[in-house]
């Protein structure tokens, strides 16, 4: 495990707190949907906006947004560390089905986040700027990311 310096860690922990603060606002706009209260949804959604943006500056300050390259080996290795050992680990140590379902479910999609941040890093890679934009990825609002 790398240390990292005090400041930065207590910076992290902003980020994770706030990034599962906006999720879980999203979560109960879900519900307010599904409950039939479309303006309460609207409202959760709006502070999910907002945690969003502190997290993002919570990151940045953490220095740990550091471009393409980087950010994309973070990504990767994140991702590889819960679907190897996280996840398994986890889904070895319950025994309700229904919980154990849910993990296996996320690891099976986070497969394919991983194949996807990897055929990523080869364009990447292999690209002179940006990257291509595919339909299925630009849904009007992904930026365009910085050129190298
Ligand atoms: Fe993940």
């Amino acid at each position: 495990m790398s240390r990292i310096p005090r400041y930065q860690e207590h910076l992290k922990t902003g980020f994770t707190a706030e990034a599962a603060s906006a999720a879980r606002c999203r979560a109960y706009a879900v519900r307010a949907e599904r409950d039939g209260l479309a303006n309460l949804a609207r409202h959760w959604r709006a502070l999910a906006e907002e945690k969003d943006r502190l997290a993002i500056e919570l990151l940045e300050a953490a220095e740990q947004v550091r471009g393409t390259d980087a950010d994309l080996g973070n990504a990767i290795s994140e991702e590889r560390y819960e679907n190897d050992a996280l996840y398994p680990r986890m889904i070895r140590d319950v025994h309700e089905q229904a919980a154990a379902d849910v993990l296996l479910k996320v690891v099976a999609a986070q497969k394919e986040h991983l194949r996807r941040l990897e055929a990523l890093r080869e364009s990447v890679n292999a690209a002179q700027g940006d990257v291509s934009l595919p339909v299925e990825v630009d849904r009007g609002t992904a930026p365009s990311a910085p050129a190298s």
